[in-house]
């Protein structure tokens, strides 16, 4: 079931996939200062590193109400998860002394995700990224100011077996594929494949 990628690339990104059959074990405090560590080196525009962390362990006192926010389909795959962890970007930043947009908040909020996963996954945990919940009850309840976006949860555990996972989810329950890159990088402009063997097939 492993995937095959079309040019060559570490494991790492091709082992990354989002589960949704989670164990609910308690994770270490050293995995997630370690995923969060790797977050925390991602590059951002001005250096501002504008991705903030909400966390909540499976059990604390945090969890219900994190997990109330997701929609229900979400809710009952991600209540076995050993983490839910709702990602915040700020929408400004410093520059010269002056408080400025920051552009590319979500983008860069995007690119520490994305270390956290890789981060996660060399330590033997999946994440899982869920986009469906309530942003208007996760601010008002979670009290997060008009300043931050609200980009993501994100589900972190041990993969489960099949048998942990409610049935309606056993078909989708592998890893996917991607489009080629013959439909994603263009030579100069959209529609142009950039590179001469896709052009030479095309
Ligand atoms: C921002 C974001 C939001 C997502 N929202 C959901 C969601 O609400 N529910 C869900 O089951 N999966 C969700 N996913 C998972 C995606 O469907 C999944 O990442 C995508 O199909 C690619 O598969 P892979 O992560 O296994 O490679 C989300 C992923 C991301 C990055």
């Amino acid at each position: 079931m492993s995937r095959i990628s079309d040019h060559p690339v570490d494991a790492l990104f091709t082992d990354r996939w989002s589960p949704r059959s989670f164990t609910g074990e308690p994770v270490p405090d050293a995995v997630l200062q370690s995923a969060f560590e790797a977050a925390r080196w991602a590059p951002s525009a001005s250096n501002a590193q504008p991705w903030r962390f909400l966390v909540a362990r499976n059990g604390d006192a945090a969890w219900d109400s994190f997990l109330a926010l997701l929609m229900p389909k979400n809710q009952i795959w991600a209540a076995r998860a050993s983490a839910l962890i709702l990602i915040l970007s700020a929408l400004k930043l410093e520059r010269g002394g002056a408080v400025v947009d920051n552009g590319s908040h979500s983008f860069d909020a995007g690119a520490a995700w994305t270390n956290f996963a890789h981060q996660a996954l060399l330590l033997g945990w999946h994440t899982h990224g869920i986009g469906g919940f309530d942003r208007a009850a996760a601010r008002t309840r979670l009290g997060i100011p008009y300043d931050y976006e609200i980009e993501a949860f994100v589900a972190l555990g041990r993969k489960g077996e099949l048998a942990d996972l409610d049935p309606q989810f056993h078909a989708a329950e592998a890893p996917n594929s991607r489009r080629p890159l013959s439909e994603t990088v263009f030579a100069g402009s959209l529609g142009t494949p950039a590179f001469a063997q896709e052009r030479n097939a095309a």
